[in-house]
């Protein structure tokens, strides 16, 4: 049945119009810094890159070129753009007289793998985009030789589920060239839609600079193991970290400090985080950067009232049809569009319905109590999607919580941006914490 050329279905989709589904997407009426489009969601992809870029993943003068060449709400241009400066930089990085030291391969392969992801950013509403496989191809093999030249190797490994078919992907950072000294450790996992070559720029440079080890891993529904094993998200995410604390605490225990092993969680991985750390009792705090309570209200609220009662109703066929004819109609804004197109893509389903559906599962009610260790609950001034929710979380955690609100220019969704403050809030607490709680526990 297709709905989309009544009266009553037109309305529905202007009402839907509203606002984006996307986290990404906020009101840049109040954006406190200069805006980079004029496109919200847009402003946003192009604040990331400038964000990694303090600790090399890309260079500021490019990518704001980038952001001026960039046509607002046209991800056809957004991917043209990135893909050109890609190939730029990585043709930089190819010249002979470039590989004379290692700080100038790591720069430019680093770069390189950020432009290659900036330009994978808006592909994933047709699944069989051939970009989607080789733009990601090309983002590990500059990433590769970027952590090949970093003083200490980053290390790539694959660990085996216990508990499901699947494989982790994880990437090992050590501080130390020492093969006995124990050192803090943090084991760091994205949400929605970044991917552990973000991590690298977002939390493992600041925090090897600090002496602590890192590792970062992807799990279902995460880009690479999304693409290689074909997997949509799990909500049940100890499946994905247990299996990388047994790794650190057997492969790694000569350089791990096992009463400072943290968990960090950023994005959606607030919630991913945050359910790992009910269930694993071998973690000795977590950073949830943000807070996340349900993940359904965040997605849910983006829906116009009308679009949710239809779908809470049950009518699931219509609701498709009023969402997906509008995305492929090119009417929905970048935000809802992206946001649709990112969630069918890593929860692998083709309905919208579905994907709500699913999204249900992603709400720490049922298990936050069982969290015994001291968690960080960031906040975001300008969070536009999980509105509220790390107030709730702290709140269910009582004194093991300290919440803390990113407030002006660091006030937006994980921070972006201001990857300074954020870093330098995340080690205060740390040090703090484990100062204050003698031997970690
Ligand atoms: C945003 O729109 C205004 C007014 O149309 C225009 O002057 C400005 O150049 C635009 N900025 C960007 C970054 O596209
Ligand atoms: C979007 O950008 C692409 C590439 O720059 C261009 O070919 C296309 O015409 C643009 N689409 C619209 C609707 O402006
Ligand atoms: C980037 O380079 C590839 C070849 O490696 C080419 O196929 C592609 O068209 C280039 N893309 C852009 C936007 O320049
Ligand atoms: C999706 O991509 C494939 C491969 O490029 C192409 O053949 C197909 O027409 C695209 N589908 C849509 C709906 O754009
Ligand atoms: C595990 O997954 C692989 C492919 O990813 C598949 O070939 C195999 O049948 C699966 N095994 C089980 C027990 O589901
Ligand atoms: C679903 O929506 C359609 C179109 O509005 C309507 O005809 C149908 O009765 C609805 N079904 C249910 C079960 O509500
Ligand atoms: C906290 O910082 C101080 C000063 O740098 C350092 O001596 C101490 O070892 C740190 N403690 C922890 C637990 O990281
Ligand atoms: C933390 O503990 C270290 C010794 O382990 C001490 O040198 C340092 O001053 C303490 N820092 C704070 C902030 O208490």
């Amino acid at each position: 049945m297709k709905f989309h050329s009544s009266a009553y279905a037109a309305s529905l989709l202007a009402a839907a119009l509203h606002s984006g589904v996307a986290s990404a997407a906020y009101d840049t009426s109040k954006s406190p810094l200069l805006l980079l489009s004029n496109d919200s969601t847009m402003n946003f992809d192009l604040l990331t890159p400038l964000g990694e870029s303090i600790t090399g993943g890309g260079d500021v003068g490019p990518i704001l070129a980038a952001a001026k060449d960039v046509k607002a709400g046209n991800m056809t241009s957004f991917t043209e753009v990135f893909y050109k400066l890609a190939n730029d930089t990585k043709a930089q990085a190819e010249d002979p007289d470039n590989a004379y030291d290692p700080v100038n391969v790591r720069d430019t392969w680093f770069s390189a793998a950020g432009y290659f992801r900036k330009a994978d950013n808006y592909l994933h509403g047709n699944w069989s985009n051939p970009l989607i496989e080789s733009l990601w191809d090309e983002q590990l093999d500059a990433f590769n030789k970027g952590i090949a030249a970093l003083p200490i190797p980053g290390k790539r490994i694959r660990i085996p589920a216990t508990k499901g078919n699947f494989t982790v992907e994880a990437i090992w950072y050590s501080a130390s060239e020492s093969k006995h000294k124990k050192l803090p450790t943090l084991i760091i996992g994205n949400g929605f839609d970044a991917a552990q070559e973000d991590s690298y720029h977002n939390f493992v440079a600041p925090s090897l600079a600090r002496g602590w080890n890192c590792i970062t891993y992807e799990g279902p529904g995460q880009p690479t193991v999304r693409r290689n094993q074909g997997l949509g998200f799990i909500p049940d995410w100890e499946k994905v970290v247990t299996p990388v604390v047994d790794y650190v605490l057997s492969e790694k225990k000569d350089v791990v400090d096992s009463t400072r092993l943290i968990l960090l969680g950023n994005s959606m991985g607030g919630y991913l985080a945050a359910r790992a750390a009910a269930f694993e009792p071998r973690l000795s705090a977590a950073v949830l950067i943000d807070g996340v309570w349900d993940n359904y209200a965040a997605y849910a609220r983006e829906l116009s009232p009308e679009l949710l009662a239809i779908y809470e109703a049950g009518n699931y066929t219509q609701f498709d049809d009023v969402l997906l004819s509008a995305r492929e109609a090119g009417k929905l804004p970048t935000g809802a569009a992206w946001g649709i197109d990112q969630g069918l893509w890593a929860f692998r389903t083709h309905s919208p319905s579905d994907f709500f559906t699913q999204i249900k599962s992603y709400n720490v009610e049922s298990f936050i109590h069982k969290i015994r260790i001291p968690v960080f609950v960031g906040d975001a001034e300008l969070e536009s999607s999980y509105i509220g929710q790390p107030k709730q979380v702290a709140d269910a955690l009582g004194h093991r919580a300290t919440l803390h609100t990113f407030k002006g220019a660091a006030g937006f969704h994980c921070q972006t941006g201001a990857g300074q403050e954020l870093s330098r809030t995340i080690h205060a607490w740390l040090n703090k914490t484990f100062n204050n709680t003698g031997d970690g526990h």
